[in-house]
């Protein structure tokens, strides 16, 4: 015990001493024995068949069974497809000696099939045609083409590097198979060839792995045809357009806590979405490799037709190969089941993916405003002298953060009571000011029989055990502690009672909750994390199999526990640094310990685009960078970049200089205020946008092919982003940097603060002064607007609106506006506006999306700015049921080639309930 303590300390000193990612924690490829065998499996040699005489056909779908003709190992390939242009193909072992393990936790519950029907059917492979699409089943060697049409998009095997190990008995300890089983004793002809090491047995920086069940990994390569650019498989600090990995190892996803994590590279980090999207020109096309253990993904780019043909050995055979990237999946265990969802466009993409793992659930207007957080914000003291600080210099403020410190000795659900002796006082004093609270719950739990919260837990024995079956024990902030086991729904029931207010004391209905270290990070642990032959008790699987899955059940529960809390009546909040897929039904997201360099400014913008496209939209990083300390300009950049990304939050390591912004001069300060208000005014536009991403799966923060997906020069653009269809973003991320280089994509754009004007296509160099973030509207767009900031966004709600119009070269524009009473959930009882506005031929109309929706807002229209126009109106009009016809006041500024005019239509008046016409003369 001493022993592990001393070590344990010597371990957490030495990271606090270390200054960059320490490579030696975490395996390379090369000590991964399964990423070793997959990495070996040479192409072109599949030893996969489908026995066509043995394929079904059910209501569902197509059933057959697949041989490796090398050691006769049966599988069962199972090929369904689904509404909304997707298809699943799964392969398992037919007589497994144990069930392989499927994980139940990323797909929502209802998961549509879609009529087909078999057109081929030959002892050369099956055809099924569902809709437009077609699924070809080549049968020797196994591979599975999918048409869009009669594009061939998606290869599955095309170069032969299926490998699907599946469970035999350790050697030594055989016991005869059962009928049916193949022969699960011997070891397999292709077996005897390979890298033994850590078949059965594996080690690690003194930790040694049992694999019990042995080998288990199943891997395979889809290829995406015609395609140059692939996307997502978060979370890496790495180019948004993921790179070839041809000469470093594949990216990782294994959920793990890497400390001072390295830009650009393919290291695993603290979340995984086995989601990879492709762009082309005529195709979106994605796949979800669904499998929650250690995966990685090797991502090879073949753009010439020649190179393809000699490198992947076969792919249609006679035919010349088209260019493709291939990519190369394996997992450590579980099964093969793979989605493939065919777009064709971006938001098609969106849609589908949301279809099978759920949208981001909408979040409570507060948590899109700012959020203030250190760790650690002292005592009660400090928390009131911040946030008024907020007030004294004008500054909007959401949330007030509380990190690991305020606890009593790091035991979460209680309060450090000669720091915080009343908590519900400061709360109280900070909702008075329309504003929150945010307290951290990490997945640790002090072993400490007088914690309750541990007590009641290990008393109902609902921790995780090890591989021998006791209760886990390793070491994190706490100390020795104690993790829940997630799977087990007692352990869920429980942990999110505790969220009830008469449960954690000092909390309030305006309590929201961060949950941090979930990987779950274990300093004492191989890799910092768990060992992967613990055991969860709850499903009575082993931690490898879920491994990737345990944040998501830990913040799921989370969300669980605010519900509970408000009689399910509020929208819940809470952040998280580990996810998976499906983690954006119910949490926002951070990229964690970034630092304040400009190398991890510029990389937020990728990692923050990598999430959006695979579903998890409400993400952040760090404003300021969490290690070390940014100097005002590298601050002030930041505050303008993350003003325009959804998740806005500034935060801070313990050992850190306190950053609050008026403690940089007057200048900096002012550009922050400036950053800050910019962000409250488009408020409205975020809000719409996350409604309608939880209708449709459509990222708020989207990449540039998101909306002009046939223009192939946006394909590599990682420095610009979209808000919505509407507003161009790019960043400034370099030191002293005073100009951009932008690429606008065809139409007009309007520079939000001076309306200079752009022609897309085309790259241009803007002007960038210290105190500008390039930021511009799209011509034929209309932004919703509060444009009278106040210190939180709650005091904002019944404010009234601008609608800013900017023309297209046609003299037309279009835009929505959700609204709702911002934190409940009547709005899915119908208290909700969705409003369409639409500006043609000088009128613009305001109509409702859905007549359904009916909310008693008491907004009004403020004002009306139009920019673009040709020449100055002779007269501008109002139209309402309430307000009749009415002239209004306008003023206007005449634009130039270079420069768009500027019409301001003041106080039309009219309530945002109504329907309305503005008509301008
Ligand atoms: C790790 C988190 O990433 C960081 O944001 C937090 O401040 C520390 N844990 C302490 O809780």
């Amino acid at each position: 015990m001493m022993a592990t303590l001393c070590r344990s300390v010597a371990l957490a000193v030495l990271l606090t001493l270390v200054s960059a990612v320490d490579r030696g924690n975490f395996k390379s490829c090369q000590q991964s024995s399964f990423c070793r065998r997959h990495r070996a499996v040479k192409p072109g040699e599949s030893p996969y068949a489908l026995l066509t005489n043995t394929v079904t056909v059910n209501d569902a779908g197509l059933v057959g069974d697949v041989i490796n003709e090398n050691n006769r190992i049966v599988f069962t390939l199972e090929i369904y497809p689904l509404k909304d242009s997707t298809v699943r193909i799964k392969i398992n072992e037919k007589n497994p000696i144990k069930p392989r393990f499927e994980d139940p936790y990323a797909l929502v519950k209802d998961i549509h099939g879609e009529s087909f029907e078999v057109v081929d059917q030959s002892a050369q492979g099956v055809t099924v045609k569902f809709g437009s699409h077609r699924a070809v089943v080549n049968a020797k060697p196994l591979k599975i083409d999918i048409y869009n049409g009669n594009d061939l998009v998606v290869s599955t095997n095309a170069r032969g590097l299926l490998k699907f190990e599946h469970y035999r008995n350790k050697p030594g300890n055989e016991e005869q198979p059962a009928e049916g089983e193949g022969e699960p004793n011997a070891l397999p002809a292709d077996d005897q060839e390979e890298d033994k090491d850590g078949l059965w047995e594996e080690s690690f920086k003194g930790h040694t792995d049992s694999k019990p069940l042995g080998p288990a990994s199943v891997g395979m390569d889809i290829s995406f045809v015609n395609s140059k650019h692939v996307y997502g498989i978060p979370e890496h600090a790495d180019s948004f357009s993921l790179r070839e990995t041809t000469s470093t190892d594949p990216y990782r996803l294994y959920n793990l806590d890497v400390f001072e994590y390295e830009v650009d590279n393919p290291m695993a980090l603290y979340g995984s979405v086995p989601v990879m999207l492709s762009q082309t020109a005529r195709h979106t096309t994605a796949v979800f490799w669904h499998n929650s253990a250690e995966t990685w993904i090797d991502i090879k780019k073949l753009p010439d037709s020649n190179v393809v043909s000699s490198i992947t050995g076969f792919f249609s055979s006679g035919e010349t190969d088209p260019p493709q990237v291939s990519t190369h999946w394996f997992s450590e265990s579980g099964i093969i089941d793979v989605f493939v969802m065919l777009g064709p466009k971006p938001m098609d993409v969106f849609r589908q993916y949301a279809g099978l793992t759920g949208s981001q659930n909408l979040p409570p207007l507060f948590s899109l405003g700012y959020h203030q957080c250190r760790w650690n914000y002292n005592d009660e003291e400090d928390v009131r002298q911040v946030h008024e600080n907020f007030d004294k210099h004008d500054l909007p403020l959401d949330v007030m953060w509380l990190d690991i410190e305020h606890t009593d000795g790091k035991r979460y659900f209680t309060w450090d009571h000669y720091k915080f002796p009343n908590p519900l006082e400061m709360t109280a004093n900070l909702t008075a000011r329309g504003r929150k609270l945010v307290t951290i719950i990490d997945v640790h739990f002090k072993r400490d029989n007088n914690y309750f919260f541990y007590k009641e837990v290990h008393d109902r024995d609902l921790f995780v055990h090890t591989k021998d079956g006791n209760e886990f024990d390793g070491w994190c902030w706490p100390g020795s502690s104690s993790y829940i086991d997630m799977t087990n729904p007692e352990a869920r029931e429980h942990y999110s009672d505790t969220y009830r207010l008469d449960r954690y004391k000092g909390s309030t209905l305006d309590t929201f909750t961060w949950n941090d270290m979930n990987e779950p990070s274990v300093f004492s642990g191989p890799e910092i994390t768990m060992p992967k032959d613990n055991l969860h008790p709850g499903i009575g699987v082993e931690h490898r199999e879920v491994h990737n899955a345990y944040g998501m059940l830990f913040h799921e529960s989370t969300y669980e526990g605010h519900l509970k809390r408000s009689d399910r009546r509020l929208r819940p909040f809470l952040l998280t640094r580990a996810f998976y897929a499906g983690t954006q039904r119910s949490a926002a997201v951070w990229t964690g310990d970034n630092t304040a360099e400009w190398s991890h400014l510029r990389i937020s913008q990728p990692m923050l685009l990598s999430l959006s496209v695979t579903g998890i939209t409400h993400v952040g990083a760090d404003v300021g960078g969490f290690f070390g300390n940014p100097d005002a300009n590298l601050l002030a950049r930041w505050y303008q970049a993350a003003a325009f990304q959804p998740f806005y939050r500034a935060h801070a390591h313990l050992d850190t200089k306190r950053r609050e912004p008026w403690l940089f001069d007057t200048e900096t300060l002012r550009i922050i205020r400036k950053s800050l208000r910019q962000r409250y005014q488009h408020l409205p536009l975020w809000y719409s946008l996350f409604y309608e991403n939880e209708l449709t799966g459509a990222p708020p923060m989207r990449p540039l092919w998101a909306s002009f997906p046939e223009d192939e020069a946006t394909f590599g653009i990682e420095s610009e982003h979209m808000i919505g269809s509407a507003l161009l973003v790019n960043p400034i991320t370099e030191p002293g940097a005073v100009t951009a280089n932008v690429y606008f994509p065809a139409g007009v754009w309007y520079d939000i603060e001076d309306l200079s004007m752009h022609h897309g296509p085309s790259h241009k160099v803007v002007s960038a002064p210290r105190d500008k973030i390039p930021v511009f509207q799209r011509g034929g767009s209309i932004i919703p607007r509060k444009d009278r900031v106040r210190r939180a966004s709650t005091l904002m709600r019944e404010d009234p609106y601008t609608l800013v119009i900017a023309l297209d070269s046609d003299g037309k524009a279009q835009g929505t506006l959700y609204i709702d009473d911002e934190h409940t959930f009547d709005y899915r009882q119908g208290k909700f506006l969705y409003l369409a506005f639409s500006y043609e031929g000088g009128v613009l109309t305001s109509k409702k999306i859905d007549p359904n929706g009916s909310y008693d807002t008491a907004s009004w229209l403020e004002r009306v700015i139009v920019i673009g126009l040709h020449k100055q109106p002779t007269k501008v009009s109002v139209n309402s049921a309430t307000v009749g016809t009415r002239d209004l006041e306008s003023t206007f500024e005449s634009g130039s080639a270079t420069q768009g005019s500027q019409l301001t239509i003041r106080k039309p008046g009219v309530s945002m309930r109504e329907e309305f016409t503005i008509t301008i003369h």
